[in-house]
């Protein structure tokens, strides 16, 4: 695994961007695993700034999301598709018809699982995974557990994952109790994997995932085994790692 500290989060989501800018121009074909959440907002604004100034082209890129709650509908402002919509994709090139995201409103799960696998396999993989890190240590929705699910499942949403999104709904009731997320094994099976993490709160997840124990208990842990990881962190949320 490669660190990479940064001062702050604005630090962070740079150094970030510049992963990912790389990627576009190195393969502008490349296939995207895109992540939400609070901590890659301001990389993905960068990203539309280098799109603005005309120095990336988004026309030949597909993205993947990690997850998608299930029962949402991809109009509601809470969904995951909404969120890619806003914080990226409607500023570039990009053809929606390459953007995937699990459809959080078909109740059968084994069928919505079996066609977001089918898909990532039929892009040939992913080449770059984006992943924040829960203060749970789930990446994606791969919530601590006693096994390592490998491929796309649906999840019941733990209590902590519950609380901590309870900040874009109204109440705890809002948030959905159930997601669509990719398995781990197709997380490990990306390429190269970006991780994002910002903040001291983090610090602590941070040191059990990549100095304890790789365990389904800690699901980020499992990242030491993939060959190509590179964390970005700033300094509060690598805080406690052995200098
Ligand atoms: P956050 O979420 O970026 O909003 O902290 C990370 C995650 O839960 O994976």
């Amino acid at each position: 695994m490669r660190f990479i500290k940064t001062d702050d989060y604005e630090g962070m989501s740079k150094a970030a961007a510049a992963i990912v800018t790389e990627q576009i121009k190195t393969k502008p074909s490349s296939v995207l695993g895109l992540a939400t959440g609070g901590t890659p907002v301001r990389m993905y604004e960068l990203l539309i700034k280098a799109y603005e100034k005309g120095e990336l082209d988004f026309s030949q890129i597909s993205t993947v999301n990690l997850d998608e709650y299930k029962g949402i509908t991809r109009d509601n402002e809470q969904s995951y598709f909404y969120y890619m919509n806003e914080r990226l994709w409607k500023h570039t090139n990009i053809d929606p018809k390459r953007t995937h995201v699990p459809d959080g409103m078909v109740a059968d799960a084994e069928a919505v699982c079996l066609a977001y696998e089918q898909t990532i396999s039929d892009l040939g993989g992913i080449d770059l995974q984006i992943l924040g890190i829960g203060h749970n240590g789930h990446i994606g929705f791969n919530e601590p557990g006693d096994v390592f699910e490998d491929r796309s499942f649906c999840v019941e949403l733990s209590q902590a994952t519950i609380n901590a999104n309870q900040r874009f709904f109204a109440t705890a009731d809002d948030v959905p109790k159930e997601a669509y997320t990719v398995g781990i094994g197709t997380i490990m099976s990306a390429a190269k994997i970006v991780v994002m993490i910002s903040g001291e709160d983090k610090a602590a997840i941070v040191k059990e995932a990549f100095t304890g124990p790789v365990t389904p208990k800690v699901p980020a842990s499992i990242l030491r085994f993939h060959r190509d990881v590179t964390v970005i962190g700033d300094a509060a949320a690598l805080g406690l790692l052995p200098e």
